[in-house]
């Protein structure tokens, strides 16, 4: 393994590591632009260059591989004003329109020209002017002006989708990126390449003009569009999530995430339900509703294989398993089934066909058998009679609209109907009881992937109205019940998961 000295500092790295990632090893960031870790290095923007004692001239960091003995400069004052000199090429076209443009805040051409270089232009002719607002996808927006040529989006078709739609048009400062003839960017994973782009070039049509990058908070999380969960930066403000950009987990999703899973940010933010209902009555606390619901089951009197209860594959483990102790010793439901999305689309990248982000967690909590009593199977019981009361954690449902109304008509006969949910529709408005849960953007959780991948996530914000984690729905029902509640803490449910997982 060879060993370099970079900026004074030793550093060993594996043979065929470019200086520039020996150069990361050591916290020492080389400025780049064609640069990505997951793509090949054509060494075109030159904003790499660094000095290598005894080379002739400066080397692209990104490019040139570590020997032994290197001496390299990444400060140096050779490589500042080549840094400098790449920066004022690039802006010779450049519209610098960064008040309109939505990559301000967040881009590399922003942040080098403040670091390196900070200068007027010396221009004094006009500009090349490019194509704007260009079309170049479905999803995508292209703005040749602002493009500098970095190739890190045709890459990406070429070596992480193998799409190859995108290529470099023309010649000289007439280049642009487009896509082949009667082709557009339309993968399903087209949007990463406005993560990828350095700059303002390439924007989603989804966040264009939304949100200034700087008023939003990023928060760690994960997609839940698929059993895959891919994760996630969630960015939000004001107590929405604006959009989800993919965060770099080597034993998910690398650098990547589907567009599909991208826009499904959407859904934490329409049609919320925040207020608690039992009856007619919708001012109720927590602990009131909790004690009125205990008393109807009581009054009911009924026999565990009158009481169903529904496990969701969307929800966190932490809530299935407090739902599980519910269900089991308070509720006394003596019938289970579980609902979550219908099969999907997947591929060989990342895209599951499960559209459910937690099978696994349900399993766990449930147990195996529980995945043969789904959505189906809980509509033919109800309509077969014999259910009396129903408890139905919040969830997606797996058919169209058209059963969900009949669904909603059977639960409506029932004694009682106890819908904990985050979203209102016509369950919660069939349902005897609705309480108010919080989606993963508003609480502690955990989802395990289909690979077994558990991820723990935190609330990026507060849930609307009275919703709350609803694992913590459990917890306030037992209490209702003035029943004995082991499970009063996220802490208290993960020293039962690690108890359950030694067992096994
Ligand atoms: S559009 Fe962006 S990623 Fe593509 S070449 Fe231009 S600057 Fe690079
Ligand atoms: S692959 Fe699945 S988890 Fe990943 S972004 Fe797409 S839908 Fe979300
Ligand atoms: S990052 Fe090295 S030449 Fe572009």
């Amino acid at each position: 393994m060879p060993t370099a000295t970079i900026n004074g500092k030793e550093v060993t790295v594996p043979r065929g590591t470019a200086i520039i990632r020996a150069a990361a090893m050591l916290g020492i960031n080389v400025p780049h632009f064609c640069y990505h870790p997951a793509l090949s290095a054509p060494a075109n923007c030159r904003m790499c260059l660094v000095e290598v004692e005894k080379a002739r001239k400066l080397e692209p960091a990104c490019y040139l591989k570590v020997t032994d003995g290197m001496v390299v400069h990444t400060e140096s004052e050779k490589v500042v004003a080549a840094r400098q000199a790449v920066l004022e090429f690039i802006l010779i076209n450049h519209p610098v329109d960064c008040p309109i443009c939505d990559q301000a805040g967040e881009c590399k051409l922003q942040d080098y020209y403040m670091a390196y270089d900070a200068k007027p232009s010396r221009l004094t002719t006009g500009k090349v002017g490019k194509v704007k607002v260009y079309p170049i996808g479905p999803e995508v927006v292209y703005d040749g002006e602002r493009c500098i040529l970095c190739t890190r989006c045709v890459r990406f078709c070429d070596q992480i989708t193998g799409t190859s739609e995108l290529t470099v048009v023309d010649r000289g400062d007439r280049s642009e990126i487009r896509t082949f003839p009667g082709r557009e960017l339309d993968n399903p994973y087209s949007m990463n390449v406005t993560d990828i782009c350095p700059v303002g070039a390439l924007t989603t049509r989804d966040f264009r003009f939304k949100c200034r990058v700087w008023l939003m908070t990023s928060t760690d999380s994960i997609c839940t569009g698929c059993a895959r969960g891919c994760s996630v930066h969630l960015d939000h403000y004001l107590g929405e999530t604006q959009r989800y950009r993919p965060r770099f987990n080597p034993e998910v999703n690398e650098y990547w995430m589907c567009d599909e899973g991208r826009l499904s940010y959407k859904r934490l933010n329409a049609n919320r339900s925040g207020a608690l209902r039992v009856g007619e009555r919708d001012d109720l606390s927590w602990p009131r509703a909790a004690r009125m619901i205990a008393g109807a089951l009581a009054d009911a009197q009924l026999q565990p294989d009158q009481i169903a209860f529904v496990a969701s594959a969307d929800a966190s483990t932490e809530a299935l398993v407090a739902g599980h102790e519910y269900a089991l010793n308070i509720l006394r439901a003596g019938r289970f089934y579980w609902t979550g999305r219908a099969d999907g689309e997947g591929d060989a990248f990342l895209r599951c066909a499960d559209r459910n982000p937690n099978r696994a967690g349900l399993v766990h909590s449930f147990g195996e058998q529980i995945l043969e009593r789904g959505a189906d199977r809980l509509l033919k019981d109800l309509k077969s009679g014999g259910i009396r009361a129903l408890f139905m954690m919040s969830s997606a449902l797996p058919f169209g609209r058209e059963a969900v109304e009949e669904l909603a008509a059977e639960a409506r006969k029932l004694d009682i109907f106890i819908l904990a949910t985050s979203h209102a529709g016509s369950l919660s408005s069939a349902a005897t009881v609705s309480l108010p849960v919080a989606k993963h953007s508003e609480q502690t959780g955990t989802w395990v992937n289909i690979d077994g991948v558990a991820q723990t996530v935190d609330a990026a914000y507060a849930p609307p109205g009275v919703a709350i984690a609803d694992w913590d729905v459990y917890r306030r029902l037992a209490a209702g019940a003035d029943a004995e509640w082991p499970l009063d803490s996220v802490d208290a449910i993960h020293a039962r998961i690690f108890s359950d997982e030694a067992a096994e």
